[in-house]
């Protein structure tokens, strides 16, 4: 894809960084590789409140207890079923959403509970780019008001005016200057997410968070974004968060992954390390529904691991290991004893008692729970099959 330059090729483009940053960086830039956002305990429960005087009955714990941090230059890649936290997780650091418990850290300042006037400053590192590129742009406006609001609201006067600046953010995304008086309803889908990149981008943002930026579009429109999204990384030094709900979107972009099931993080490790060598039974059974693109490999028998039943309520998710319901290989410990995510390699963190590709995974002298022998017996309902093709 030919990209337009952004000038000097830094962050900067083309006005200095300084000079429009002035005294609102909070402190200096994180060196490439450094830890640029770090997330410690962090929870999210929505209250659930009933009756006439709206008392609280319970709480939907949508993020419910996770630690990651993002490094500077890196992309993280976060995926997990329909309704397991990830754009709750995506609010919190971008400071969307107030956290029920938790901490979050930027460039090692804590932002948790930073107010309107503190957290101005921070919302020019910290932008998110939305899932439906239909209701995330205001039909009202026009293309140059939307990529323009930022500057506005920030107070920020660039170098030649908002509108040339806009006009320039447009052909980095790949659009035309001459959509600047344009309306949303004029674009495709896939040209309206290229206006949300660039809104995004207006401000020089040093942590982009996407949440599923490509779901709502085409397929044959899905590789565009994602490669107008690298392209851009590499060109401006960005740090992304980009959330999917399956391995097949992440996968070429993202440096690590994180796997959410039910509100908590069941592992975090190294993109080549995940595809290669998964350890939580959960990521091996994501992995396995994705269809093999190599045609090569078409007729590669491969295993393909059913989920057993629904995902549990976010409500009163199951005690012990949340996936116990689910898992071919419970065990009794797995019912009561939360298992905590911790490093088993080099780049591997991940919460299971008995992980797959490790010494100790196979609970052989311990009794499988009966749901778990259940998955584990071909041809049961809801057993772990072996699909006769996996592809396609
Ligand atoms: N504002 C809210 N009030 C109450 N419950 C909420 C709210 N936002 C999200 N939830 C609930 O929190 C849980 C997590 O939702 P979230 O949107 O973060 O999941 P997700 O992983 O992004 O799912 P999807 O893949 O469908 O986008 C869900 O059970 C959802 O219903
Ligand atoms: S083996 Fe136990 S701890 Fe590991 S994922 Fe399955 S239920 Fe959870
Ligand atoms: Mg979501």
């Amino acid at each position: 894809m030919s990209m337009p330059a952004y000038g000097d090729g830094g962050r900067a483009g083309d006005f200095d960084s300084s000079e429009t940053r002035g005294a609102a960086t909070l402190t200096k830039d994180a060196a490439p590789g450094e830890v640029l956002l770090k997330v410690t305990g962090l929870r999210k429960h929505f209250p659930i409140r009933k009756g006439l005087f709206q008392r609280r009955v319970g709480a939907v714990r949508a993020v419910d207890g996770i630690d990651f941090e993002v490094r500077s230059g890196e992309t993280l890649g976060v995926v997990g079923e329909s309704g397991c936290g990830k754009s709750t997780m995506g609010r919190l650091i971008t400071r969307l959403l107030e956290p029920t418990a938790g901490t979050i850290e930027f460039e090692g300042k804590d932002i948790t509970h930073l107010g309107v006037g503190g957290m101005r400053p921070m919302r020019r590192d910290v932008q998110m780019i939305f899932q439906d590129p239909y209701s995330s742009l205001n039909p009202r406006h026009t293309t140059g008001t939307i990529i323009g609001a930022p500057f506005k609201l920030q107070g920020v006067e660039p170098e030649g005016g908002i509108k040339k600046e806009v006009q320039r953010l447009l052909s980095v995304v790949g659009l035309s200057p001459e959509h600047y008086n344009r309306y949303p309803n004029e674009f495709s889908g896939g040209q309206r997410q290229r206006i949300g990149i660039a809104r995004a981008l207006a401000l020089k943002p040093k942590l982009v968070v996407a949440d599923e930026p490509v779901s709502a579009l085409d397929v044959s429109i899905q590789a565009q974004v994602v490669n107008l999204m690298d392209d851009l990384q590499r060109e401006l030094g960005l740090t992304y968060v980009i959330i999917a709900h399956d391995l097949s979107v992440v996968r070429h972009v993202s440096d690590r992954i994180a796997v959410m099931y039910l509100g908590k993080i069941v592992e975090l490790a190294d993109r080549d390390l995940l595809y290669k060598t998964p350890m939580h039974p959960y990521t091996k059974a994501l992995m396995s529904a994705v269809p093999i693109p190599d045609p090569r490999r078409r007729n590669a028998r491969s295993e393909r691991l059913l989920l057993d039943g629904d995902v549990p309520s976010p409500i009163a998710p199951p005690s012990g290991c949340r996936f116990h319901t689910r898992c071919w290989k419970a065990t009794q410990i797995c019912t009561t004893t939360e298992p905590p995510l911790k490093e088993l390699r080099p780049g591997q963190r991940l919460a299971c008692h008995h992980p797959e590709n490790f010494a100790d995974q196979a609970p052989q002298d311990t009794i499988l729970l009966s749901a778990a022998k259940r998955t584990t017996e071909p041809g049961t309902p809801g057993g772990r099959r072996t699909a006769g093709t996996a592809g396609g």
